[in-house]
């Protein structure tokens, strides 16, 4: 099946980021990422879609190591809201750079909902990617409850409105996730119609928010996307591609997403 193709805004490739979480060791890394490395030779995705995966902090390191000299390139769940310092724990923009990551999620709902980040810090850890040469993957996202009593767009109005200042020149290095939480590990998918009523309330709140640049924004929608559902979620005008939990931990099912993001599903 070939997914419809989408008129695209320059700068829009698609984009497809697996988010391992909390997962894997050091013999099932090295075995993902080898089948990423193999599958994605085999099928040629070399030019139509920008492919990143974010490892737990640890193995930061050995993607670097593997995907070195690849089409694929690597990130960071989280980002610490500080330049340097006596943060035990915490990992800083730098370092993230100094591993030649391209990515770090920011912002995700299971650091804002279980590890209480807020608004506020999630603008700070924008500000230090940005710093820092590594992109922000901004994740927004309401709860079930609050798209049922009709604060969707209040949620993520606010959520967006908290780092408009520091994109405002950031120059199109910034990509945003919209992920329902709703949506996330539940094996619920917003409708292909859902989703891009949310996509183009994001970039047009990003535009009121003074980021001209959010026009050639790329905006990611995850939540259960499965290779499945993945095409047509992805020929939505407003959705640039995919952040991926727990298909992103199958080999062959991650680079059947990035096919579909790729238009040769
Ligand atoms: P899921 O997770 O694909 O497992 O729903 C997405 C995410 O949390 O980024």
């Amino acid at each position: 099946m070939t997914s419809p193709r989408k008129i695209a805004a320059p700068g829009r490739k698609p984009l497809v980021i697996g988010n391992w979480k909390m997962h894997g060791d050091v013999a099932f890394i090295e075995s993902l990422l080898a089948g990423l490395r193999k599958g994605w030779r085999q099928r040629a995705l070399t030019q139509a879609v920008d492919v990143g995966v974010c490892p737990p902090s640890p193995y930061i390191g050995l993607a670097a190591a593997r995907l070195a000299g690849s089409a694929l390139s690597w990130g960071a769940q989280n980002i610490s809201a500080h330049e340097r310092g006596a943060y035990t724990g915490e990992v800083a923009g730098s370092m993230l750079a100094d591993l030649a990551c391209t990515w770090s999620l920011i912002g995700h709902s299971e650091r804002r909902a279980l590890f209480g980040e807020t608004d506020a810090q999630v603008a700070a850890k924008v500000e230090q990617a940005l710093a820092s040469g590594v992109t922000p993957v901004i994740c927004v996202g309401e709860t079930l409850q609050e798209r049922e009593s009709g604060q969707t767009e209040d949620v993520l109005g606010r959520q967006i409105d908290a780092v408009c200042a520091n994109l405002q020149d950031a120059s199109g290095h910034y990509v945003l996730a919209y992920e329902p939480v709703w949506a996330i590990g539940t094996g619920l998918t917003a409708s292909p119609a859902q989703a891009q009523a949310a996509h183009r309330f994001v970039r047009n709140r990003l535009l009121a928010g003074g980021v001209f640049s959010a026009s050639d924004a790329r905006i990611l929608y995850g939540g259960s996307v499965k290779p499945g559902n993945a095409a047509e979620l992805f020929s939505q005008p407003d959705v640039d591609g995919g952040l991926i939990g727990g298909a992103s931990l199958v080999a062959d099912d991650f680079l059947a997403i990035c096919r579909a993001a790729a238009g040769v599903a």
